[in-house]
């Protein structure tokens, strides 16, 4: 049975970042969560059709965010290291930051965002422009054959339909083949009260007690859990096939410990969403005394998180003055549903502003150094996460 627990209101796609022009035609919807008593999976009440969120105009390009390459490149190192494997696939390989560690001759990329599976092409990866199913996979197979690692990050959470895509995985597994896949921690999502990792592309929020339900009903082990702390921390989850290998003790440990937290009671959940009404209630008060004070506020990454906070919180430009942002396709253009504009950082003067909300708040540490100009004249960043709170 699925239950409710959360309502954040109306909100367009959390990437959809837009032109002037498409103001009065952007979609919105009820982005509500709830949590199934049977696999213990929390997941977004009413699904946005994924054709809306992962096309050609898709913007978030992996490769343009450095410590995401550098991630990718120390995984796909210690990936080849432990299982030399022989075939590579990977799921959502965006423009193949991933994937472009490993042999072009034995490496399959699958990205349905036509204007990322194009540069693994030019790259000369065979890059399938689809979206991840059954279907795919027996066509891989028949071209490619089975495959040693299948390797997904921040995708998985990303689809719909998990019987189907673990089906999938467990067709064209190798007999012996390992799956990884990293997406956020639902248990550090809980314990940091970071709602804004909630959006229409994350239909589902995984901890490693539901995967590890979901995984069993369609014939997957998991045997290794790795914590990371990538996009505010997630979880690299190893599968394979029933009875290929021993199940290790990271699984336990993160089973036990999202246990004691409670992510298989419901009443967790409910403790959450008044948690996350009282940030709201926090955050917007210390963004108006800011302005009431006269005093000026931009807000660095225009990220999906913030989509979630801005359009949770009801902050719009009369709060925040503008948005920088490191990617070239977001910049010029406005936020989702509060249509704050987006500019590039070297377009704006930050001494000209008092305050910076964190919208990458995930990368605190590396905008902190970068900004110590910032500091050094009074500047104050503002996040939200783990409590709505200014710090220098
Ligand atoms: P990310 O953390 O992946 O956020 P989300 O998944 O919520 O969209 O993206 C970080 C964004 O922040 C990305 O658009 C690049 C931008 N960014 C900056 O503008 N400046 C910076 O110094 C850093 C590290 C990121």
């Amino acid at each position: 049975m699925f239950r409710e627990f959360l309502d954040l209101g109306r909100h367009p796609i959390a990437n959809a970042f837009l032109t002037e022009k498409e103001f009065s035609d952007e979609f919105f919807f009820d982005l509500k969560v709830c949590w199934d008593d049977d696999s213990k999976l929390v997941s977004i009440k009413d699904f946005v059709e994924p054709e809306r969120i992962f096309n050609s105009e898709y913007p978030y390009n992996t490769s343009n965010s450095f410590p995401m390459v550098a991630h990718f490149k120390s995984t796909a190192e210690m990936l080849k290291e432990e299982f030399k494997p022989k075939s590579v696939l990977e799921i959502g390989s965006n423009d193949g930051p991933f994937i472009t560690n490993f042999d072009r001759d034995t490496s399959v990329c699958v990205e349905p965002c036509g204007n990322f599976s194009l540069k693994t092409a030019h790259k000369g990866y065979q890059s399938y422009t689809y979206f991840w199913t059954t279907e795919l996979s027996e066509k891989i197979k028949h071209h490619h054959g089975t495959m040693d690692l299948i390797y997904a990050a921040n995708c998985i959470c990303h689809i719909h339909d998990l019987d189907d895509t673990f089906n999938a995985v467990d067709n064209i597994l190798s007999d012996n083949g390992v799956f990884v896949f990293e997406d956020p921690s639902l248990l550090r999502i809980l314990e940091r009260g970071s709602y804004d990792q909630i959006y229409d592309e994350h239909p589902h929020i995984f901890s490693v007690t539901a995967l590890n339900n979901v995984l069993k009903r369609n014939g997957l082990t998991l045997f290794r859990v790795d914590n990371l702390s990538v996009h505010g921390g997630s979880n690299r989850i190893y599968a394979a096939r029933e009875n290929t290998i021993d199940v290790e003790d990271s699984v336990l440990d993160n089973l036990m410990r999202e246990k004691e937290f409670g992510v298989d009671n419901f009443q967790t959940y409910e403790i959450f969403a008044d948690r996350v009404a009282e940030s709201k209630k926090n955050l917007v008060g210390l963004l108006r005394k800011i302005t009431d004070d006269g005093k000026r506020i931009m807000s660095i990454g225009a990220t999906a998180k913030s989509t979630t906070v801005f359009n949770y919180c009801g902050i719009g430009k009369e709060l925040i003055d503008v948005i920088t942002d490191t990617t070239l396709d977001k910049q010029g253009k406005f936020s989702p549903g509060v249509h704050i504009p987006i500019m590039s950082r070297e377009d704006i003067n930050i001494l000209d502003y008092d305050y910076a909300y964190l919208g990458a708040w995930n990368f605190k540490d590396v905008i902190a150094n970068k900004e110590r100009e910032f500091v050094e004249n009074g500047g104050k960043f503002i996040t939200h996460v783990p409590t709505v709170m200014e710090f220098s």
